[in-house]
């Protein structure tokens, strides 16, 4: 499947339908790998990655990712490329694009992202931002879908702080049509834009009671308190203990609510560890569907 965008750093590049069939060809893929029927479609192509912050699961995943796909990855830290030292985004991205078939970024500030796909000639993906973080909720719808085999009817609920991956979160719930309902202390609320465009096309609830968004939730969802670009102290006492997930929360869901995390995580902060380790948990499967959409991504912008 080719996707109509160029680049992918917020998910509203995609059309509802883009994004539903990423996450079904990322199940595919997923059959695939685990019936020793691997496809090297990316053959001779190369993604080069640079991290300005640290990575586990992003950087091994894609790099694993490109390996399966008969491809290759290139790591590289900002601190070692002439970026440190000056080199402007316009001339690195031109660079880069003679090089390598597709560059994916972690970045601090957002418009980093947005000033190296504007002057790439190939596709640019956001591999985290402050903003957001469209690859993490491919890897998490997928596991929704994999665990309620639909998206209608359902309802999401985010506790604690309106975030990179929250902001990226509203923009899954309106692709799928699914509801949201998010609980954050005041001042911590998501992005003012994203939760207007989201309402357009589905239910965006703002709270700052975590017992209301749990109510009726089929997937409840939480994510560090200290983002790595958020490393005030201080910010704990707005959260804890009202957005702790545990397991009174969580009895709170539907009986069979699910719960989500994009890790690395707290536990004792946004979430306890019988719940981050209990029945309810798919974090694990989270996490390797990291693997599993990204490939899906990478096929589908790097064109032949
Ligand atoms: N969830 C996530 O992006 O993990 P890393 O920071 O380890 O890449
Ligand atoms: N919100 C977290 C996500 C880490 C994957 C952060 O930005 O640090």
């Amino acid at each position: 499947m080719k996707l109509k965008t160029k680049n992918l750093l917020t998910l509203a590049e995609l059309t509802p339908k883009e994004f539903l069939g990423l996450i079904d060809e990322s199940i595919k893929l997923k059959k695939q790998l685990k019936g020793k029927n691997n496809k090297p479609v990316l053959k001779n192509k190369t993604l080069t990655m640079i991290f300005q912050k640290p990575s586990t699961r992003t950087r091994v995943s894609f790099e694993i990712g490109m390996y399966q796909l008969g491809g290759h990855a290139i790591n590289l830290s900002s601190d070692d490329m002439q970026l440190s030292r000056g080199e402007s985004i316009e001339d690195t991205a031109k660079t880069l694009s003679r090089y390598t078939n597709c560059i994916m970024a972690r970045v601090y500030d957002h418009t980093l992202l947005e000033k190296l796909s504007e002057h790439s000639t190939v596709p640019v993906i956001n591999g985290l931002s402050n903003t957001f973080h469209p690859c993490q909720i491919l890897a998490d719808f997928m596991t929704i879908k994999e665990k309620k085999k639909k998206f209608k009817g359902l309802k999401i609920a985010w506790i604690g702080d309106g975030n990179n991956v929250c902001n990226s979160m509203i923009y899954g719930a309106a692709l799928s049509g699914v509801k949201i309902s998010i609980a954050t202390p005041k001042g911590f609320e998501p992005n003012k834009t994203v939760v207007k465009q989201a309402k357009k096309l589905t239910a965006v609830e703002l709270t700052t009671d975590p017992f209301v968004v749990v109510k009726n939730a089929d997937v409840v969802v939480s994510d560090t308190f200290s983002s790595i670009h958020n490393v005030d102290p201080k910010r704990m006492k707005k959260f804890l203990p009202k957005y702790q997930v545990n397991s009174k929360l969580m009895s709170a869901a539907k009986k069979d609510a699910i719960f989500l995390h994009c890790l690395p995580a707290k536990r004792g902060q946004e979430v306890t560890s019988d719940v981050i380790d209990g029945v309810q948990s798919v974090v694990w499967d989270e996490a390797e569907n990291r693997l599993h959409t990204q490939k899906a991504l990478l096929v589908s912008l790097i064109h032949a």
